[in-house]
């Protein structure tokens, strides 16, 4: 088969990353996916970063022996922590997500930008190096969600377990003059609009998000349109999902892909 109908490989520890699959889809109907959730092993965000890079490689490997023409880290914590060591050792595009402080500290004004992300996501130099090159660092409250991803993996975005964890995250700083939210993990894409409520009542103000899987799937586009990978099928594309975690791990996702 031409390199250009082979499909997209996306992978996640676990259901984050269906959120940028959708957004792709969107942007990229004609496109064929396959999307790997490492469900077994989620959460990512509170393991060691030696077992964080050996799992994501071995999701990169299981997309690669699917026969994908690019692989996509739709998971801020393998991005953080693999995606230097998956470009020097694999030749195909290797596109990833990392939190929008850019966009986010762009925005007009100088009110605070919170951001939200796994513990591993903002304790890695990845991150450090993002935060000196972006400069205004003082605007940033970096808030470590331990335990998140895990809630956000149940598949109910409206829980209660949900409401509280978020209003005790964001409580403490309530006194500050907090004018976004930067969605710095991939699971939290879902709970996004709860985010926004919560903190839009804690902050007295209408919170911004800023949410990086619309500028992946801007470079997933321009990477496919330069390197000529981008399909020239007319047909809308097909969506496979596989995961480490079973029947039941996919079933969750084929909720949360094509009914939530
Ligand atoms: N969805 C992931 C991210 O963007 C990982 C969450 C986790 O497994 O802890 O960081």
């Amino acid at each position: 088969m031409e390199n250009k109908h082979l499909p997209i490989g996306f992978m996640d520890s676990g259901v984050g990353g269906l959120s940028v699959l959708r957004e792709a889809i969107l942007k990229m109907p004609h496109e064929n996916f396959i999307f790997y959730g490492d469900n077994k092993n989620a959460p990512y965000g509170e393991k060691p970063e030696e077992e964080i890079r050996e799992l994501s490689i071995a999701c990169v490997e299981k997309l690669i022996s699917e026969g994908v023409k690019m692989v996509v880290i739709a998971c801020n914590t393998a991005t953080t922590v693999a995606v230097r060591y998956l470009r020097e050792h694999y030749e195909l595009p290797v596109i990833s997500i990392e939190p929008a402080i850019k966009p986010a500290l762009s925005a007009p004004g100088n009110k605070k930008v919170i951001v939200m992300a796994t513990p591993t996501t903002l304790s890695q130099k990845r991150y450090f190096d993002l935060k000196e090159r972006v400069g205004h660092q003082e605007r940033l409250i970096e808030i470590p969600c331990a335990g998140l991803a895990k809630l956000v993996e149940k598949g109910d975005f409206e829980s209660e377990e949900l409401k509280s964890y978020i209003t005790n995250k964001l409580l403490p700083f309530s006194k500050e003059d907090v004018g976004g939210v930067v969605i710095g993990c991939t699971h939290y894409s879902f709970i996004a609009p709860l985010i926004k409520k919560i903190a839009s009542e804690i902050f007295r103000n209408e919170i911004e998000i800023h949410d990086g899987r619309y500028g992946t799937v801007r470079q997933i586009k321009r990477v496919l349109e330069n390197s000529g990978l981008i399909t020239d099928s007319q047909e809308n594309g097909s969506i496979r999902l596989l995961s480490s975690g079973g029947e039941e791990s996919i079933s969750l996702m084929k909720k949360i892909l094509f009914e939530d």
